[in-house]
Order: C-alpha cells, then sequence, then structure tokens
C-alpha cells in the first residue's frame, strides 16, 4: 500500500532522544523543549514560542490567553478540520463559519464581515492544505472591527505570504506537530506569538496557572498541556531540515500537477502568485468530466494499493455545531475532495504509478 502519509525522520531525532534519556530530561523542563521553542519561533520570524501536547492544545491556549469566552463569537472558515471551532467552543464561545474560497479553499474574505457582529471577539483564519490565507484583508478587517487574529497555521509551516512566514501576521498562531505534520515530533505543537504578555500568559495558562510565590495557588483556570522533552528532542532535529521537506513538497506537487493536469474533470490545487504553498497534502477535485465518481476512484485506487483521503465536511454539518445557512464552496469540496500519497520520501515511481492509475481509471470509463 502506498500510504497517504508516512513521517519522514533521517537526522538526527534517535541521537537526540537518547540524550534526554542520559540527561534525564523526561518532562517538559529541559534544553530541548527550549531549542525548539526559540528555533521555530525565529523560523517563523517572531519572538516567542511555547510549546505543547498539540496542535488542538495551541488553539485552544490562544483562545483562553486571550480572555474568549461565554457570549462571544469566533469567525472560523467553514472547510477546516475541527480543531479551530473546538478551540473556541472549549472555552465556551460560539464558533460562526465563513465559505471558502473556490480556489484557495481558505476562507472567502469577501464573505468574512457579514458574519461580524457585536459579539465577535477573533478571526481564526486556516491555512488549508499549505495554501496560505489572504492575510491583508483579514487584518485591515480585525483592525477596523478590534478584533484578535489567531492564525491556525497546523498544516503551513513555512507557507509565505508576500514573502513573509505565515504565523507571524496574526496576534498569535497555531501550529501542530502531529505524525503527519511538516514537521513532527509525533503528538505537539506550539503557539508563536511577538506579544510578550501573550507569550507568558499562555505559558502561565500551559501548567496550571502556577502562583509564582504560592505554588499550589491558582488565580485562573489552568491547563496541563506542555509538550515533552522526548517530543521536543525530535522536533529540534526535524527543524534542521525543515526547508528541505518543504522542498521537496513542492516537487511532488509539481511532479503530480504535470502528470495529472492534463486529465479532465481534475482541478490542480491553487497556489496564489503572491504566496508559497507549501502543498501539506497534495489535493485535487474530481469534477462531472472526469466521468466517474470521487468515491469510486478512491475505491479502484485503492485496489491497486493506494491509499487516499477524502477532504473535510464542513463544520455547518457537523453534529456539535449544526449550522443552517450557504456554504456551497465548502460542500462542494466535501464532495468532490481527494487527496494523495505525498509523504517527502514517495519515489519518483510511486508518483507515476498513482497517476497512471488516475489516467487509467479515466480512460476506461
Ligand atoms: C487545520 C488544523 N488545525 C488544527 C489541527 C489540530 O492539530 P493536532 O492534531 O496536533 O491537535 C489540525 C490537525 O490535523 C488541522 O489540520
Amino acid at each position: 500500500m502506498i500510504p497517504v502519509y508516512e513521517p519522514f525522520l533521517k537526522g538526527n531525532e534517535v541521537k537526540y532522544v537518547i540524550d534526554c534519556f542520559k540527561k534525564n530530561w523526561l518532562s517538559a523542563f529541559g534544553e530541548y523543549n527550549y531549542k525548539l521553542e526559540e528555533s521555530f519561533a525565529s523560523y517563523c520570524g517572531v519572538k516567542y514560542g511555547i510549546s505543547v501536547t498539540s496542535g488542538t492544545a495551541a488553539l485552544h491556549l490562544a483562545v483562553a490567553a486571550l480572555k474568549i469566552g461565554k457570549g462571544d463569537e469566533v469567525i472560523v472558515p467553514d472547510f477546516t478540520m475541527i480543531a479551530p471551532a473546538l478551540a473556541a467552543a472549549y472555552q465556551g464561545a460560539k464558533p460562526v463559519f465563513v465559505d471558502a474560497d473556490p480556489k484557495t479553499w481558505t476562507i472567502d474574505v469577501q464573505k468574512i464581515e457579514e458574519k461580524i457582529t457585536k459579539k465577535t471577539r477573533a478571526i481564526i483564519p486556516v491555512h488549508i492544505y499549505g495554501h496560505p490565507c489572504d492575510m491583508d484583508p483579514i487584518m485591515k478587517l480585525a483592525e477596523k472591527y478590534n478584533l484578535y487574529v489567531i492564525e491556525d497555521a497546523a498544516e503551513a509551516h513555512g507557507a509565505l505570504y508576500n514573502g513573509k512566514k505565515i504565523g507571524s501576521f496574526g496576534n498569535m498562531s497555531a501550529f501542530s506537530f502531529y505524525t503527519n505534520k511538516v514537521i513532527t515530533t509525533g503528538e505537539g505543537g506550539i503557539v508563536v506569538t511577538n506579544d510578550k504578555k501573550l507569550a507568558d500568559r499562555v505559558e502561565w495558562l500551559r501548567n496550571f496557572c502556577f502562583d509564582e510565590e504560592r505554588r499550589y495557588f491558582h488565580e485562573e483556570i489552568g491547563f496541563k498541556y506542555p509538550l515533552t522533552n522526548l517530543q521536543a528532542a525530535i522536533g529540534v532535529a526535524q527543524m534542521e531540515y525543515i526547508e528541505e521537506i518543504i522542498k521537496r513538497k513542492r516537487e511532488i506537487a509539481y511532479t503530480y500537477n504535470e502528470l495529472l493536469g492534463k486529465i479532465p474533470g481534475i482541478v490542480l490545487p491553487y497556489e496564489a502568485k503572491n504566496v508559497r504553498n507549501i502543498y501539506w497534502m497534495y489535493s485535487i477535485l474530481i469534477e462531472d468530466d472526469f466521468g466517474i465518481s470521487r468515491d469510486r476512484l478512491k475505491e479502484l485506487l485503492y485496489k491497486k494499493g493506494i491509499e487516499t483521503r477524502f477532504f473535510f465536511t464542513g463544520l455547518h454539518k457537523q453534529p456539535p455545531f449544526k449550522t443552517e445557512g450557504s456554504f456551497p464552496v465548502s460542500e462542494n469540496l466535501e464532495k468532490t475532495g481527494i487527496y494523495l500519497p505525498c509523504s517527502p520520501n514517495i519515489t519518483q515511481e510511486q508518483l507515476e504509478f498513482v497517476s497512471t492509475s488516475i489516467k487509467g481509471v479515466y480512460d476506461k470509463k
């Protein structure tokens, strides 16, 4: 089976993990944690990084740090993995959904303003599948309505918008280091920010809000979200070659684009002129002209030993968040989208096999 994704570990990961054991750095306290926080923040071009147990925890702490809660609304794209909506809901706030842009599949910036109310406190733009959101209009709206921006960059490490790293635009940004992400720590994540006060607050919330003078006294409801050094050690090793991973992800995308580009009914992933898409997952749409449904294509590829995965289901349809409204782009993405194997270590032969298998399905219909 050619998997959709497998972790790519080829550097100092084992060496650094063994070093943790030798030094007894098993919890969050130890050098690798600080090194990961520093190197990742500096890679994003921001001052502070606070490592946590997951991308979801990073989003949750960002929402909590801004004191967003009951009675507040947070704008979230409809087409996304569920975590940003959960982060708002964990704090008692209501996620309000905005449809996707038909080209980039990220939040449609034309449709944000109509969803802003007196209760809106923040926007969480999500850089879907590695393509940056259109950050300039988002930041302008945030300024106009006095809203916070928390970038959900879980899928887009190293992506660029107008030459600047995503993760450096919002008040805070959240990244995931889950196994299938651009770099991994197994499970893990990080909050990055330029705001010292917010960074200190996230760090405090991350570990039970311990009081500096009276340790077991807690001024607020805190959390227990620290990344261990064993995990951070893997991340430090991954940071040593993150650009190589991104280069490979882009090569994979170019190769697929070349091999699949002329097949009718296939819509390739987009890259706006002012961005660097890092193509976290190589994603395509299967439209009517292809002649065979996306679901049937998945079955036929599976029989050939090729694993694929469907796109997200819109958040307005998720049972905890059921919402009336019109989300035509998100619904079309859910119906037609599929992602193809794209681990950094996929071979040229495998890329050709996947592509010729798809072409074969089209030719035989
Ligand atoms: C857009 C988005 N946000 C947040 C997350 C949550 O990250 P984690 O799985 O590390 O909690 C994911 C994970 O897949 C994601 O795709």
